[in-house]
Parts: structure tokens; sequence; C-alpha cells
């Protein structure tokens, strides 16, 4: 089988890691295609060489932008690419102006086409990431659903019979990597440590930065608690930042920039707690046991709020003291899969030709 992953922003090179792993050890072929959404090395070409992934095929190079400016120069670059090579599936990944790229590039071509994390939905339609998720769900052909959640999600919207559930690569990726740092600690940077371990912060999403007002509420907030705070700037987040005038370093917090995935794995699972916008890591919290304050309306990870281990709080005026201690009931289910989702999709690559 011959398989080509789309990629272009952080959370899809993590996503994609188990996934070309997985294939490669089952003998296919897989070419990788950046579309070059992401490019600072921190958001790029520090995350293939943390997680060991080979070099990209093709990279398309689009950078930043708009979203029809980013999103039709993928297009454009992406029909070349698969008009060049044919392959038994083009696998899309998550929720980002890549991935609706590649889905609508794929079905207007008529070529087979796979969305890996299908089915969640957020819905609140004013993210970008809701209008990708619902396209590139209705337009493949093979939807791989991470959780139960997603697959019920398919189901209302009339596409049980294209779905299947294979667990979330994510959780696949994100215990392998602590097994090896817990036996391999990797080097953290000044603002961490581990006798007294700070909150973990990152915040990135557009309903979050792009309004100065609530961005400097949330920084407030999160300078205001009463532990330190390691906040993990996001390019957006420090250009956004900037342009508004917002100082993000002072009172709790202290600023660095995009750590690896090795680091974030590590820093995570020792944490006092996390407070994020990120979908990933509310998961990556949820997993390692630590606490999570969410900075949106919703979650499209309703599994994590069990036993409050993560909570919604848009406006972060829960008591983070209270959120953050640590007595909660053991789980014994695994609502994201038993570490086993890429190779359960490469079996559903294999199957559904
Ligand atoms: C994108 C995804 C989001 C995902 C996030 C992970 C969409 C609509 N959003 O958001 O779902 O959670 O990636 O990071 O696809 N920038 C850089 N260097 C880069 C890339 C971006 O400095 O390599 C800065 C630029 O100022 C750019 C801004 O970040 O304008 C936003 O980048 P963009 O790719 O549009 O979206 P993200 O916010 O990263």
């Amino acid at each position: 089988m011959r398989v080509m992953s789309v990629v272009g922003a952080r959370p899809q090179f993590i996503k994609l890691a188990p996934v070309d792993r997985a294939l490669r050890a089952s003998g296919h072929e897989h070419i990788i295609v950046h579309t070059g959404q992401h490019y600072s090395p921190e958001l790029s070409s520090a995350l293939f060489a943390d997680l060991a992934i080979p070099e990209a095929d093709v990279n398309l190079n689009v950078g930043s932008g708009g979203h029809a400016e980013q999103t039709a120069g993928m297009l454009v670059g992406l029909e070349i690419v698969f008009g060049e090579n044919p392959v038994d599936w083009i696998l899309a990944y998550g929720d980002t102006n890549s991935t609706l790229a590649a889905a609508l590039a794929a079905v207007k071509l008529g070529r087979p086409i796979a969305h890996l994390e299908a089915g969640l939905r957020s819905g609140n339609r004013r993210m970008p990431e809701e209008h990708n998720r619902v396209v590139t769900d209705h337009v493949a052909d093979l939807l791989l659903a991470p959780t139960e959640t997603g697959m019920r999600h398919l189901a209302e919207e009339g596409l049980a019979d294209r779905s299947i559930l294979v667990g979330d690569v994510m959780a696949d990726v994100c215990l392998r990597v602590r097994a090896a740092t817990d036996r391999q600690p990797p080097q953290m940077p000044a603002a961490w440590s581990d006798d007294d371990p700070p909150v973990l912060a990152t915040l990135h999403r557009a309903e979050n930065t792009d309004d100065p007002a609530r961005l400097a509420m949330l920084i407030e907030r999160l300078a205001a608690m009463p532990f330190p705070v390691m906040l993990v700037a996001h390019p957006r987040l420090v250009s956004k930042a900037d342009a508004a005038g917002i100082e993000l370093e002072h009172g709790a917090l202290r600023v660095g920039a995009s750590l690896t995935y090795s680091q974030m794995v590590y820093a995570t699972a020792r944490a006092r707690g996390v407070v994020t916008d990120s979908g990933g890591l509310q998961k990556e919290a949820f997993l390692l046991r630590t606490p999570c304050i969410t900075a949106r309306t919703e979650t499209e990870w309703p599994e994590t709020l069990s036993d409050d281990w993560n909570i919604i709080d848009p406006d972060l005026t829960a008591d983070p003291a209270a959120q953050f201690a640590r007595e909660r009931p053991e789980r014994r289910d695994h609502p994201f899969g038993e570490g086993d989702a890429a190779e359960r999709t490469v079996r559903a690559l294999a199957d559904g030709l």
C-alpha cells in the first residue's frame, strides 16, 4: 500500500510520528507532504528531529496568511502533487487549514482521502478548526475516529458507514515519549524546576489572542496566579501581544519559547497544573494525570472532564489551587485507546482498499 500523509502544523507532526512508524514497520510505502503552514524551526523541524520523523518528501512552503490566501496556496500546490503521485490513500490529520486543503484537493481529483481524528466537534461555529473538521469529514472517504464520542458525532451526521474507531494516535506518542523521558529526562529551560514544578500554560487560539482586551485579561489572570507559571509562547501569541503592547513577562509569569515535544511531555507530567487552550495539551494532561484548566468555552475532548481532571474556564476565574489539588479517583478505562491507534489506523487503511 502507498500512503501520502499531508501535514503542515505542529500538532499534525506529532500525529504523523506514530503513523509513519506503523506504516514503515508493516512494509508500506509512505510519502510525506508538508504544506509549509508552520515553518519556524521550533514549530516544524524541531518536531521532526525530536520525534525521529523522516524529512518531508515535498514541502509546498505556503507559509502564513489569511485563511483564503493560505488555504488557496495549499490547494494549488496539492493538486499538482496529487496529480503527479498516484497513491492508495491520501491521509489528512486533525483540523487545520492544511487538513481542509488536503481533503478538498483530493476529492476534486477523485483521489481516495482518509481523515485521521475524524468526528471531533466543539459545536462552536466561530472556530476555524470547526469549519475544517466538518468539511473534511463530509468529503472524506474513510473517517478514522479517535473516540466513541467522535463516532457518535459522525453517526449523527449520517456518516456512520464510512467511520471506524481506531483510537487516538496522540495517546500512542504521548505514552511512548513519557516512558522515554522518565528513563532519560530531557534538558529543561531555566524557567523549569523539578523541585518546585510551575504551572504549565499555553495560549494560541485566535479566540484568545486576536482581541487585545481579551488577551490582556487572560495574561493578567495568569500573572496573578499564586505560584510560578511557565508560559510556553506560540509565535502567534508573541506577535499578537507585541502588536497590542501587552507585556507577557510579569507577576507569576515566566515566558519561554516553544519546547520540544519531549520537554513538553516531561513538563506536563510533572507540572503543578496546566492552563491551556490547546486541544492536544488538555488530553496530554489527562493522560499524564495532571489537572488542567481549559481557557475555552467548550472542548472537543469531553472525556477529559471526568472527575474534573479538566475544567472549562474561558475567563480563568476558577480557583487554580483547588483545581490543581491532585486527589482524584484512579481511572481504569482508556477513552483514547490503548496506545495502538497507529497500528489500527494502518489496518483500517489496508482493509479499506
Ligand atoms: C494552527 C491551526 C490550529 C492549531 C495550531 C497549532 C488553523 C486554522 N489553525 O494555528 O488549529 O492548533 O496551528 O500551532 O490551521 N507563525 C510563525 N511561525 C510559523 C507559523 C506561524 O511565526 O511557523 C505565526 C505567524 O504570525 C502566523 C501565526 O503564527 O500568522 C498564525 O499561524 P497559522 O498557521 O495561521 O495558525 P496557528 O495559530 O499556528
